[in-house]
């Protein structure tokens, strides 16, 4: 697998993956010998005073390979929610604590459980969740359940007949929290 596929709201996303294809440092023993040796040469004047200033060693030789392939399109700490707000626009997911506290950064996820292959939906905390990590699901954000031009869902009609707000900025969160029993 090299690519990490995901829908949000019906629409599909592709990322590279991550990976670090080899990494390799090769240090010479006997250069990192040599090194201490000139390093050290101080306690030559303590200890042997004869060998005080010996010639200068070569330079240690350290080769160092570090070969890394990165896809571009997301750094690797992006998180689901950092994706659905900074990278494809979809800012009804709101973002407060970034810690699993407050919830108001909930979306709703159909994903395959990996034992059974049984589809759960679940409500998931975006904030806590890696992009790289969202492989095969279905997300579903507050903009796929409903909205002023397609129309509103029950919940949402609901909720706001019945004065079920303060400020509003955690209710797409509840009813995301709400939308995982609806599905
Ligand atoms: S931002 Fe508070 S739980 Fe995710």
């Amino acid at each position: 697998m090299d690519k990490i596929n995901f829908t949000v709201n019906g629409e599909r996303y592709s990322l590279s993956k991550y990976i670090i294809v080899e990494r390799k440092v090769i240090c010479s023993t006997v250069a990192i010998g040599r090194y201490l040796r000139r390093r050290l040469a101080w306690l030559g004047d303590i200890f042997n005073p004869r060998e005080a200033h010996p010639p200068p060693p070569p330079t240690p030789r350290i080769d160092a390979q570090v070969d890394i392939q990165a896809g571009s399109e997301v750094s690797p700490s992006t998180t689901l929610n950092d994706f659905l707000r900074n990278t494809i626009g979809l800012v009804g997911t709101k973002a407060m604590c970034h810690e699993g506290g407050c919830g108001v950064c909930v979306v709703s996820v159909a994903k395959a459980h990996p034992g059974t292959n049984e589809k759960h939906v679940l409500a998931v905390n975006s904030c806590l969740v890696h992009i790289l990590s969202c492989h095969e699901w279905d997300i579903t954000t507050i903009e796929g359940v409903g909205n002023r031009k397609d129309g509103y869902n029950e919940l949402q009609i609901r909720l706001a007949t019945f004065n079920g707000t303060q400020c509003g900025y955690c209710t797409p969160g509840w009813i995301m929290n709400m939308y995982r029993y609806e599905t």
